[in-house]
């Protein structure tokens, strides 16, 4: 492992990016300073305590107090580098929200120390940096190259380990950095060389290291679209499309199966889209298939609730007064993390629909109407299955029918389906005819 000279760094924003960043930091010998806006948050740190439930944090729990935190900005003073993970949301008309990075940078400049390294983590669209970043530091008097350097260095991290990621983590998985400067660009390959076990590969600028993440987002979107218009084709056609997908994915190259399910969730990919799609029109460009893949994802939570539908109705049962289950709330597997959450845009049509919902998930107790599987299984007419979480998994799929459930909507096409069949539950997965 190569050490860099800098030696101590600061980490701004400490969620789902920003903590693991500031315990590897930790762990490889650097000084670390921590700053959040979010006293609960930091109030756990200090205590050794995890925020939130993610594996990669756990086995480095011992970590946690080794962080100096703070809400305030003046421990930037001390640091050589600066690491900036603060969220990239959009606002309900789907436009990119740039104010946590924008005061971000302002924080680092009241407190900023002489030839600091500031490094993006965030997820941002091309030009962020010099066309937003850049110019609060000029306005400021502060010449990139001279009183600091700036880097990208987009985050790849999949909290919760899904199925797509297994093997790969914060550490191993291979990095691209960008810079504005040629020595920039050095430190923060060094930077990251010496926390990092992955390749770290340098971009020819700053644009297309933030370009970099957008793609690898975007291009899981199209994807993710692809098949959810798939599925939906499909049902009408009596075609199983998971059937189908492993079928093309027995093809050793040109092909990368992807699974279609009840909607995108998360932080990234039904967000990051809309940053390119939104700088890109500022140039006069329309990004016609991005736009019509973000269509395409959002229209899944209401397919959901049509599919639920149709399984009431071959039962003879109004959705008006009949209960339903949401069975997870986080947007994917193991984590608690519920941004995002097609769950909850399920549990929202169903209740103006007239339907009464209740909904479980182990990891996520405080949004949970019900508080274990059992009375949530006793209390639900129909099941709509939007998690895959461990938990669930690992239950007894004859617990569906023992507590009177008479109908399942697969969201993420994971159940047994001929067992739940045998049962006789009505089972209908996303694009399982
Ligand atoms: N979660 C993921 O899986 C993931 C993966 C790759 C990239 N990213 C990107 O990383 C960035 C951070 O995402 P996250 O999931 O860690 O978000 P998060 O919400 O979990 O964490 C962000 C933290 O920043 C804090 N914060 C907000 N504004 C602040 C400010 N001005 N000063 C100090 N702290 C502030 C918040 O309190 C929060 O604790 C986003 O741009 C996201 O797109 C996320």
């Amino acid at each position: 492992m190569k050490r860099a000279k800098d030696n101590n760094v600061a980490v701004i924003g400490l969620g789902y990016v920003g903590l693991p960043v500031a315990l590897i930091c930790a762990e490889n010998g650097y000084n670390v300073f921590g700053i959040d806006l979010d006293k609960e948050k930091l109030k756990k740190i200090k205590k050794g305590t995890s925020p939130f439930k993610e594996d990669f944090i756990q086995r480095r729990k011992e970590w946690l107090k080794k962080i100096a935190v703070s809400d305030k900005g003046d421990k930037i003073k001390k640091a050589d580098i600066v690491v900036v993970c603060v969220p990239t949301p959009v606002d309900k008309n789907f436009y990119p929200n740039l104010k946590p990075i924008i005061s971000a940078t302002k924080m680092i400049i009241e407190n900023i120390n002489k030839g600091q390294l500031v490094i993006i983590e965030s997820t941002v669209n091309p030009g962020v940096c010099e066309e937003v970043i850049e110019p609060i530091f000029k306005e400021a008097g502060l010449k990139e190259g001279r009183d600091y350097y700036l880097a990208h260095c987009p985050e790849r991290i999949d909290p919760g380990k899904s199925r797509f990621s297994k093997g790969f983590d914060l550490v191993n998985t291979n990095r691209v950095v960008g810079a504005m400067s040629k020595k920039g660009l050095k430190r923060a390959v060094n930077f990251y060389e010496s926390i990092l076990s992955g390749e770290v590969r340098p971009m020819k600028s700053i644009r297309a290291a933030e370009a970099v993440k957008i793609v690898e987002n975007s291009f899981r979107d199209i994807n993710l679209a692809f098949v959810n218009e798939l599925a939906r084709s499909f049902d009408r056609m009596g075609i199983d499309v998971k059937d189908v997908i492993e079928g093309a994915a027995t093809k050793p190259y040109s092909f990368m199966p992807h699974w279609p399910s009840c909607g995108v969730g998360g932080h990234c990919i039904p967000v990051d889209p809309y940053y390119l799609i939104e700088r890109a029109k500022e140039g006069g460009f329309d990004h016609k298939l991005l736009r019509m893949a973000r269509e395409t994802n959002n229209e899944m939570p209401s397919y959901t609730v049509e599919l639920l539908q149709d399984a009431l109705n071959e039962l003879k049962l109004p959705l008006k007064g009949v209960t339903i289950g949401i069975m997870g709330l986080a947007y994917k597997p193991n984590v608690d993390d519920t941004r995002e959450s097609p769950s909850f845009k399920i549990m929202d049509l169903l209740e103006e629909k007239g339907a009464k919902v209740v909904t479980y998930d182990p990891l996520v107790p405080g949004k949970s109407t019900v508080k274990d599987l059992k009375t949530f299984l006793k209390k639900s007419t129909a099941v709509i299955f939007a998690t895959e979480h461990q938990e669930f998994l690992e239950m007894d799929l004859g617990d569906f029918k023992k507590y009177g459930v008479l109908a399942i909507i697969d969201g993420k096409n994971y159940l047994d389906s001929e067992k739940i069949k045998a049962l006789g539950i009505n089972y209908h997965g996303i694009g399982r005819a």
